[in-house]
Formats: structure tokens, C-alpha cells, sequence
């Protein structure tokens, strides 16, 4: 009985033993499948070799790298891949084979007749017997870099490119990084400010060496931070003392630009010192002919005057009729001077507005009175609608008087038929006054242009009419020196509305 028990007991164990086998086989061959998919469909190529570095197993990418060699299989790998009788020199599989480590390498593709078709990065891995544990031979795992090395010295070439354009510009170009580190710093700049890179990197605040007045570095400081908030180009015109002392105009423009998460300030460094001499001059030059042909000027209208007045005696109406003419002449010349010299004086930032209470509808009442005849002699009816509280503006009346002067004058210009109005209204802190006639009116296409000086769109017919192209572009300065502002409605044959604000006396 208990041999039939131990009988049982003995094939039951010999059956689980059966089954157990039938399972580890059948996982051996599910990690064998495995391993064989994964190196027949690997993109990487796989060579084993033997410890006589003779090919023994190759994957299908390196069958097909090497087409050209076929079979690879019991060639040397030297002769198979590189075309060769004695191994390389440089060959990390030898090393591996020599010392057991793993190994790298970056080798040549060789095609037909050992010709460079690419680049592999090559790894060696060594194959160690489990019993024995000795080398039996090597693993080779290759990876095709060509396309990656391609992309490499395009990019290479391109910052060269870049490096080459960045030093040879005639601006000056730093790139700063967020420790106020010049990470770029072109010749350009060193000619500019006569400190090198070394150098300007050495001080701890570079601009306080370069910029002696703090107003001066204010206004660069803010451009920049501006630029690393908000993005866009800021501009700021400084005068800087490079390094032996010369003093320069420079125009910085500063912009924003990221590295990964680091915002960088890219600075562009312009040289204006001779442009700015030449912008004086030419200032100084307008001012100083001016002045010298106001006088002659007034003396040519004077006798004109004179002459019509008939003071020195009687002259006759074809006589009027030239000095008439004359006449004319003479005051539009003196108008063109009196633009200019306003004109540069604004530009070069010398005219002084000094605001006191000034009564708006009486102003301009005052101007109306003075066209009183022209408007007369065109037929041309006007309409004035004033507030009732008053219209008092904290203004230069001199400098207002000019601008409503050239608005009407514009408005009696461009008018034949029709009707002129003015309208001062309350619009917050601010009084508006619009001036809107019935006239020619301008162009869609000539209205974005009618604030920039010497533009003249319609030409008028009589000599006398004839202006500078200026007036508008005055009249914006002055109003804007106010703090106001003056912008236009028109279109053509439609008339045009000029309207302008100063800020209210209260
Ligand atoms: N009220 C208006 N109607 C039509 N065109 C106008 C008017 N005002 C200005 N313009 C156009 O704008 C141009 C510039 O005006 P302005 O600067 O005052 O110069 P100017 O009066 O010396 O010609 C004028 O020559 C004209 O073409
Ligand atoms: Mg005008």
C-alpha cells in the first residue's frame, strides 16, 4: 500500500515537473522571439563578432549599410567594413576584446571601395562566456549620425556666418545676460567705447564708467528694463566719454530676446555724434539766414508800403497793380521765413511756450476779424458756436493765435463756396475747439501725411495763397507742447474738420 502511495507521489512530482519545464520553455521561446524582433527590427545597426573580430550575426540595417560587402558573415569586420587587411587604429571593439570595458567611438561609413559615404557612432560592449567568464568576443551597437553631423556644421557654418556679420557691422552689438554679463560684445563696441569685453565685463556696472551723467544712465536703465518687460525696441539718444575721454552721441536701442528661460537684453549701439553736429549746424544755419533776410526783408516791405501810400508822390494803377504783386511776394516770403525759424526752433527744442489764462472765444474772435475781408471777398458765410460757461484755456495766446491763424487760413484757402465754422465745446479737463469748412477737402490717401512738414497737397491758384507746407505741422507742435492734441477729418470734396484741445484754466 504505501509503495503504491510513494509510486503516486512520484509520478505526481514527475508530471509537475513536465509542466513546469513546458512552461520555461515556452517562456524561453517568447524572450527569444522577443530578443530576435527587437534585433531584426532595430534601426540601430548590431554586428557580433567573435574575439578574432570575425563577424559571426549582423541584424537587416546593417545588411543593408553594407550591401556593397555582402555576406558579412565570416568576414573580418575590418574587411567588411572599412575596406581594410589590418584592423583599424582606431577601433573601440579592440579595446574591448583587449581590456573588456565598453567603448565609443566615432567612425566613418564606408562605402564602395572604402569611400566616406557617412559618420556611426559606434559602441562596443563585450560578450562574456557565463561559465568561463571569458571574453568570447564583442557587441558592436551603431547608431547613424550622418544626417545629425550635417545638421551640426550647417549650424556651425551659420553661427560662423553670424559671428563673421555680428563683428563686421558698423554699429556696435552687445547681448547681456540677466547677471549684466556681455555674453556678446563686438569690436565694434570696443572701437566705440575703447574698453575691451575683458574689460567691460570687469567693472561692476560698465554703464557708470561709460555713461558720467546719472540722467544720461536713467534713460538707458529705463529703456532696458522697459525692453525686458514689455518686449519691443526702446530707444534712448546718450552721450557717453569712452576711454580716452572723447565724448559721443550714441543712439542705444535696446530689445528683448530669450535663451530657454533666460531673458537677454540685445543692445544696438549707433554713433550719431556727427549727425547730431550736422543737425545743429543745420539749426543754426536756418536761424542765422532768417535773421538776416528778416531785416532786409522788412525794409522791402516797408518802402513798398511807402511807395502805394504814395508818400513820395503819385503813381499810376498799372504801378499799384505791380507793387500790389510785390507786396504779396514780400509777406509770403516773410511767412516762409517766420515757419522756418519756428519750424527749427522746435525742433531744436528752443521754443518756449509761456501759458497764462487766455480767453479761447476771444481769440479766436480776434483771428475771424482779421479774415473778416477775405472771407467777405469769397462769399463765404461762418458760424461760431461758443459755450456759454466760458472757454478759458491755460495757454501761450501768442503760439494759439498762430495755430487757429494757419487753421482759418487753411479753412479760406481751401474754400470757394460755402461756409466756415467754429466750435469751442467743454470735454473734461479739456476745451475742444474744431474748425470745419466746406472746402476741397483731402484725399484718404493724403491724410495720414498732413502733420509731416512741406507737405502741401492742393496747390492754390493765386500767388498770395501760396504757404510752406509747414502751418500743420507747427500747429501740431505747439498744441502737443500744451499738452493738447489736433487731428483732422476730411475727405475729398467732402470739406475738412480740423479739431484741436488745450487743457482748461481752472
Ligand atoms: N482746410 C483744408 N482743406 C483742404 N486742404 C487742407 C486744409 N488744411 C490743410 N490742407 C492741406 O494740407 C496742406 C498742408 O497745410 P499746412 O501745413 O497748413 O500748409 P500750407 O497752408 O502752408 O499749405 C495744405 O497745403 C493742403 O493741401
Ligand atoms: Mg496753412
Amino acid at each position: 500500500m504505501d509503495q503504491i502511495r510513494s509510486l503516486k507521489a512520484r509520478m505526481e512530482r514527475l508530471e509537475r515537473l513536465r509542466s513546469e519545464k513546458a512552461l520555461a520553455e515556452e517562456r524561453l521561446k517568447k524572450e527569444e522571439s522577443f530578443l530576435s524582433s527587437v534585433f531584426f527590427s532595430i534601426q540601430d545597426g548590431i554586428s557580433v563578432l567573435d574575439k578574432d573580430m570575425n563577424i559571426v550575426l549582423v541584424n537587416p540595417t546593417m545588411e543593408h549599410w553594407y550591401s556593397h560587402a555582402m555576406p558579412l558573415v565570416g568576414k573580418k569586420c575590418y574587411t567588411a567594413y572599412h575596406s581594410r587587411r589590418t584592423p583599424c587604429e582606431v577601433c573601440p571593439t579592440r579595446r574591448t576584446l583587449r581590456e573588456g570595458g565598453a567603448a565609443r567611438q566615432i567612425v566613418p561609413r564606408r562605402g564602395t571601395g572604402g569611400k566616406i559615404t557617412g559618420w556611426l557612432d559606434l559602441y562596443s560592449f563585450p560578450l562574456i562566456d557565463a561559465k568561463t567568464k571569458k571574453i568570447i568576443g564583442a557587441i558592436e551597437y551603431v547608431r547613424d549620425i550622418t544626417d545629425k553631423r550635417i545638421a551640426e556644421a550647417k549650424i556651425k557654418e551659420l553661427l560662423m556666418r553670424l559671428v563673421a556679420v555680428i563683428e563686421h557691422i558698423d554699429e556696435g552689438i552687445t547681448l547681456t545676460d540677466s547677471q549684466g554679463h556681455f555674453v556678446i560684445y563686438n569690436s565694434k563696441m570696443g572701437d566705440l567705447t575703447g574698453y575691451s569685453v575683458e574689460e567691460a565685463n570687469s567693472f561692476k556696472d560698465f554703464m557708470i564708467k561709460l555713461i558720467p551723467d546719472t540722467e544720461g544712465r536713467d534713460k538707458v536703465r529705463e529703456s532696458a528694463e522697459k525692453a525686458l518687460e514689455n518686449g519691443g525696441v526702446h530707444e534712448s539718444e546718450v552721450l557717453i566719454k569712452a576711454k580716452d575721454g572723447t565724448e559721443k552721441t550714441l543712439l542705444i536701442s535696446n530689445s528683448l530676446t530669450r535663451h530657454s528661460d533666460e531673458k537677454m537684453l540685445l543692445s544696438v549701439y549707433r554713433d550719431i555724434s556727427r549727425y547730431k553736429e550736422l543737425d545743429r549746424l543745420k539749426d543754426d544755419f536756418i536761424s542765422m539766414v532768417s535773421h538776416e533776410l528778416r531785416t532786409p526783408l522788412s525794409i522791402i516791405k516797408e518802402g513798398i508800403n511807402i511807395i502805394i501810400d504814395e508818400i513820395p508822390g503819385k503813381i499810376n494803377e498799372q504801378q499799384v497793380k505791380i507793387l500790389a504783386s510785390a507786396k504779396a511776394n514780400v509777406e509770403r516770403l516773410s511767412r516762409i521765413i517766420n515757419d522756418l525759424l519756428d519750424i527749427s526752433k522746435i525742433e531744436a527744442g528752443r521754443l518756449d511756450i509761456s501759458r497764462e489764462k487766455t480767453s479761447l472765444e476771444g481769440l479766436i474772435k480776434q483771428v475771424l476779424g482779421y479774415f473778416e475781408n477775405k472771407i467777405k471777398g469769397k462769399g463765404l458765410a461762418t458760424g461760431t458756436n461758443f459755450p456759454k460757461e466760458g472757454s478759458d484755456v491755460y495757454a501761450d495766446a501768442e503760439r494759439i493765435t498762430q495755430v487757429v491763424t494757419n487753421l482759418l487760413d487753411n479753412a479760406v484757402k481751401f474754400t470757394d463756396k460755402g461756409r466756415i465754422d467754429i466750435t469751442i465745446r467743454r470735454s473734461g479737463r479739456m476745451i475742444e475747439c474744431a474748425i470745419s469748412d466746406t472746402g476741397i477737402g483731402i484725399s484718404r490717401e493724403n491724410l495720414p501725411k498732413l502733420f509731416t512738414k512741406f507737405q502741401q497737397f492742393e496747390r492754390a491758384r493765386r500767388p498770395g495763397d501760396r504757404g510752406t507746407g509747414l502751418g500743420l505741422s507747427i500747429a501740431k507742435k505747439i498744441v502737443e507742447m500744451h499738452g493738447g492734441k489736433i487731428w483732422v477729418e476730411s475727405d475729398s470734396g467732402k470739406g475738412t474738420k480740423v479739431t484741436f484741445t488745450l487743457p482748461r484754466s481752472s
